[in-house]
């Protein structure tokens, strides 16, 4: 019977199936490469869980070989939880620095996880926390409602004085202004820089950080917008914009590279010149 079916079990051995007999055939140019030593890395995670009850925050290591883990941090994390602990909990979903959900702080800096390339060093291990100084919902996951609350308190949208127009056309924007919207529009409000901000540490109830005054500042310069003076006069009291003492931090750990520090300053400035056109006003 010459009808035989290959069936390929590996990649070096054939299994060629006649009936009533199978005949294994080892592939003369391919030996078998020896397997790789395996590298054993450490992953410290801050584990918490609040529904068990009297469980107290603690440090779980979980070894990895990097041989069979993918480059960045997320994919060990994905790793251990599909594979070792599934309880294992923390946000993540577009896995290329777009979301922003797998902001965490890993080694020291907050970071993305997805953007984070797993330091190769086996015998330093991977320290991992939730954000910095945020209530924690489950091990990696901070609750963020405070943050998305301060977001929506600047208005994040256009707002025109007549609304009879909304719809009805585009609001143009020259090349130039809509350029003034380059390094700001791109953050994912991942809330790295302020919860690496000691000033958001200490006030995060009234201060608002430099994610949301970067997007304050982003909507006060946008052309199309009419309401800047607005913007501007919200900011006005001693906490929301002032308890920035340009310290910095924010801007060094954006993983998306940009400078919230700058755009806050940029703001205090227009304050500046605000408060004299007002004073003159009056
Ligand atoms: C790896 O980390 C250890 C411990 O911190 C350090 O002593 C060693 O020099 C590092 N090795 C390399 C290749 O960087
Ligand atoms: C922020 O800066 C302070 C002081 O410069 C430093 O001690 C701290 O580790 C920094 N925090 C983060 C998360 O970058
Ligand atoms: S520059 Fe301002 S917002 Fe940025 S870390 Fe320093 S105090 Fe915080
Ligand atoms: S400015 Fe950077 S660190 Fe801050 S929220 Fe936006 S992307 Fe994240
Ligand atoms: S998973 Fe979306 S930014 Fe990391």
């Amino acid at each position: 019977n010459m009808s035989a079916v290959c069936v390929a079990l590996s990649r070096n051995v054939l299994a060629i199936r006649n009936p009533g007999t199978m005949v294994m055939v080892r592939y003369a140019q391919t030996a078998a490469a020896p397997a790789p030593e395996p590298r054993i890395k450490k992953f410290q995670i801050y584990r918490w869980d609040p529904d068990t009850a009297g469980d107290k925050p603690r440090m779980q290591t979980y070894d990895i070989d990097l041989n069979i883990c993918g480059p960045m941090v997320l994919d060990a994390l994905i790793k251990i939880k599909n594979e070792i602990d599934p309880t294992l909990t923390f946000r993540r979903s577009c896995r290329e620095g777009i979301c922003g959900s797998c902001a965490m702080n890993i080694n020291g800096g907050n970071t993305l996880a997805c953007l984070n390339k797993i330091d190769s060093n086996t015998s330093k291990p991977t320290k991992i926390y939730p954000l910095p100084h945020m209530y924690v919902v489950k091990d990696l996951v901070p609750d963020m409602s405070n943050f998305y609350a301060q977001y929506k308190s600047i208005e994040p949208y256009l707002k025109k004085k007549d609304e009879t127009q909304e719809g009805k056309d585009q609001y143009f924007q020259s090349v130039e202004d809509r350029q003034k919207l380059d390094g700001l529009y791109e953050c994912i409000l991942c809330a790295c820089c302020s919860t690496s901000c000691p000033s958001y540490w200490w006030n995060g109830d009234k201060y608002l950080g430099p994610a949301v005054l970067m997007q304050a500042y982003r909507w006060m310069i946008d052309s199309r917008d009419e309401f800047t003076e607005e913007r501007l006069s919200k900011l006005q009291d001693p906490f929301s914009l002032y308890r920035c003492h340009t310290i910095m931090n924010c801007t060094k750990t954006c993983p998306k590279g940009l400078n919230p520090g700058k755009a806050i300053a940029e703001i205090k400035k227009m304050m500046a010149t605000y408060k004299e056109k007002k004073a003159a006003a009056s």
